[in-house]
Formats: C-alpha cells, structure tokens, sequence
C-alpha cells in the first residue's frame, strides 16, 4: 500500500551491510532518511551513495541518521562499496539494506510495476523523531536525486517542528519564513521577537527564528 505523509513508518528486521537492524529502534530518537537504489552494481546509484556518504557530517549535524536499500544480498553490498571507494572517493558510511526479497521494499511500496517489475524505483523517505513519515520522493531510475534539496527540506521540517513557520518558494537555510496561519497575532508577539512583515493577514514574513 502506497504510503502517505503523515503516516507511521513502517517498521521492520533487515540484513544490513552494518549488521542486523530493527528500523525504528536503529532510528532511536532523531529523524531517518530511507532510501532506496534500484540494483547493485548500477551507475547512477554509485555516484547517488559516494554522495551521501560525503554529506555525513551534514546529516550528523541535523540529527539524521542515513540508511539505504538495494533488491540485492549484502554479500553483493560489500563487494559493489569497494567500486563505489574507488570511483566516487568515498567510504560508505551508513547501512545499507539487504532486500533481495523484496520485504522492505514491499512494505515501503518502493516497486512500481509499471515502471520496472524488479527493480525500485528511486524513493526517499524522511522520518521524524515520532516515527512518522514527514516526506517522500520518487525518481524514476535513471535520474540521480538532488541530496542538497533533501538537507534543505530536513532544514525547512524540523523548523518547522520547532518554531511554528512554514518556508516559501526556493527557500533556503538563513532566509526569511512565513508565520504558519495557525499562529494568531498575539501569539506571534510571543513567538517571534523579531517582529514580521505582514504583506496580507495569511503573509508574515519574519527572520529565521534559530538565526541572528
Ligand atoms: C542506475 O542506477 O544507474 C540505473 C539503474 C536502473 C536503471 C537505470 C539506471
């Protein structure tokens, strides 16, 4: 069943490239990115997790763990993490999940049939510290996902999470927000010191709240 924003993710005991998980106790109380590669020993995935695997500290900085899938063996793993050193000139540094049954990726509705009976296609899942799902993504095969937009969105999510704003159009880490319309006047005095532009009563811009 496909699944939604909103809804728990589920969990799950995988063979990983690090060992045995069990999704939501390996996710602990931080916010998680699953996602997933069509196969082993293809191109684009190779340079998609040389990629990730150079934005650790950014995900450590946020508190977001990494875990990939593949429909192949772990054994399979392990062998294609040596091309992916060598051509990409990154270690990989976070599991990556056995799934040559298809449990994983069953569950996740990561196959889209009428795309590729076999393989996945190209999913992201961002969970948050309640086991919810907060975003998805899906990429056909053939296009390599944009990882700096997943860090903006995590940044955009968990602002939102702390602060009560919401984050415009091409928004980026730094820039000016929008006072949810949830939050009334009032509140807002309490919320946000530094005061905000109000270009219509359901448009305040206000700084970012976490900046000087
Ligand atoms: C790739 O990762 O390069 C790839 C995988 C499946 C289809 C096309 C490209």
């Amino acid at each position: 069943m496909a699944i939604r924003l909103g809804d728990p993710a589920p969990d799950f005991e995988a063979k990983t490239t690090d060992g045995p998980v069990r999704f939501h106790d390996w996710i602990g109380s931080g916010w998680a990115i699953l996602f997933s590669h069509p196969k082993d020993f293809t191109p684009v995935c190779t340079t998609e997790l040389g990629a990730v695997a150079k934005l650790k500290s950014e995900f450590q900085k946020r508190n977001v763990k990494v875990i990939g899938l593949s429909v192949d063996k772990v054994e399979d793993h392990t062998k294609w993490a040596k091309d992916i050193e060598e051509t990409q000139g990154a270690k990989l540094n976070f599991p990556l999940i056995d799934d040559h049954d298809r449990k994983v990726s069953g569950l996740y509705d990561m196959i889209h049939p009428n795309a590729s009976e076999t393989l996945t296609v190209r999913s992201v899942f961002v969970i948050g510290p309640d086991k919810k799902v907060k975003l998805t993504i899906t990429y056909p095969a053939s296009t390599g996902r944009n990882f700096d937009e997943i860090l903006r969105v995590i940044d955009s999510l968990q602002l939102t999470a702390k602060y009560q704003v919401a984050t415009p159009v091409n928004w980026k880490d730094g820039e000016d927000v929008i006072i949810v319309p949830a939050v009334s006047n009032e509140e807002a005095k309490g919320k946000f010191p530094k005061g905000w532009k109000e270009l219509k009563p359901y448009l305040r811009v206000t700084p970012q709240p976490n900046r000087n």
